[in-house]
């Protein structure tokens, strides 16, 4: 069975032709971070456009290098949110316009049920069910995956995402976006006990994140410093402030993990592409006796793949969507 699937949520162009859910013909992202990068974030009206330029192009790619055509198609996976509504659009309506071509059914897929899938692709031996940690630019959510298309949600943030949090520190220490992946490689020569930064909602069976509050007391720091004409060891802050998302992060996952009886550990989205995520998680999961998967780093943040393998679970269900689907910003897990 072949997916062709499109994901333009926020800030790549991603298409992808998948085989029977796990094998990975071909997934072409093409990304737009060098023109947001003058920006210092995503400017969604010109996410749409460059999405509009593009999408069509990445499709016939992703076809090529597949060496497949468009009738050789079993269905057509699409990301409908959450996410920016523009971009969602792009991609919905190319999705709706060659299921109609073609005749092929179309499935509207979620794009964090999309990151939880990634580690399917990743690991062929994954079965349901694991709990899911999933962590990107919008996004913070612990995630029971129960069964292939049965997920509870047990716990999201409350405000701030990890990955805003990550963009918004490394953008106000004057790096370029997006800063997770300055932060992760400046934390590895930082010493990450010269700060204490402050932890929230730590409490036991406490599954909510809050990092609006860290964020602050980081850029406060940062402030203070600079006004007292002082200059701060920039990977000092660095390492400071990942350890203490990692460590709220592990230790959530940990007890949601005890709390409901997992006994294998995800790791999904932009965030879980931090290395000091990866190598902590793994070291909590070991000393538990837990088995821990992560994407490989590619499949981590967002491509078209990991909704392809996310809509062959959904047509192998029947969960198909019909050409009245439309984006969802806010959508829900
Ligand atoms: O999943 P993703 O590609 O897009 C969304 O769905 O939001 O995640 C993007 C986020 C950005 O905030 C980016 O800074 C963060 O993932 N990110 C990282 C790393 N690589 C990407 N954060 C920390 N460490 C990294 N190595
Ligand atoms: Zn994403």
């Amino acid at each position: 069975m072949y997916t062709l699937a499109l994901e333009t949520s926020c800030d790549e162009t991603s298409a992808a032709v998948i085989r029977d859910g796990r094998h990975i013909c071909s997934n072409i992202i093409s990304t737009q971070v060098p023109i947001h990068r003058k920006f210092g974030g995503v400017v969604p009206e010109i996410a749409s456009r460059q999405h509009i330029e593009y999408v069509l192009p990445i499709i016939r790619e992703a076809l090529t290098v597949a060496g497949c055509e468009l009738e050789d198609m079993d269905h057509i996976g699409v990301t409908y949110g959450p996410g920016l509504v523009g971009a969602l659009l792009v991609g919905v309506a190319a999705a709706k316009a060659i299921s109609f071509a073609v005749n092929k059914p179309l499935v509207g897929v979620n794009h964090m049920e999309g990151h939880i899938f990634a580690n399917f692709l990743s690991h062929p031996e994954l079965e349901p069910p694991f709990l899911c940690l999933v962590v990107s630019g919008g996004h913070t959510q612990l995630v029971q995956v129960q069964d292939y298309n049965a997920f509870v949600l047990l716990g999201q943030t409350r405000d701030d995402a990890a990955g805003e949090a990550f963009d918004k520190i490394a953008r106000v220490m004057g790096y370029p976006y997006p800063g997770g992946p300055q932060i992760d490689s400046l934390a590895k020569q930082g010493n990450a006990e010269a700060i204490v930064f402050p932890k929230a909602l730590h409490e036991k069976h406490n599954f909510e994140f809050s990092f609006s509050g860290l964020k602050s007391a980081v850029l406060n720091y940062l402030h203070t410093l600079e006004q007292r004409g002082q200059t701060y060891v920039a990977a000092d802050v660095a390492a400071c402030f990942q350890k203490t998302v990692v460590e709220t992060l592990v230790e959530k996952t940990m007890d949601a993990a005890q709390y409901s009886g997992a006994v294998k550990i995800a790791v999904a989205g932009g965030v879980s592409a931090n290395s000091g995520l990866a190598a902590a998680m793994e070291r909590a999961c070991m000393e538990k006796g837990y088995t821990f998967y992560r994407p490989q780093p590619v499949l981590c943040t967002d491509n078209g793949a990991m909704i392809g393998c996310r809509a062959y679970y959904m047509a192998r269900a029947g969960l198909f969507s019909d050409l009245t689907l439309n984006a969802k910003p806010n959508l829900a897990i």
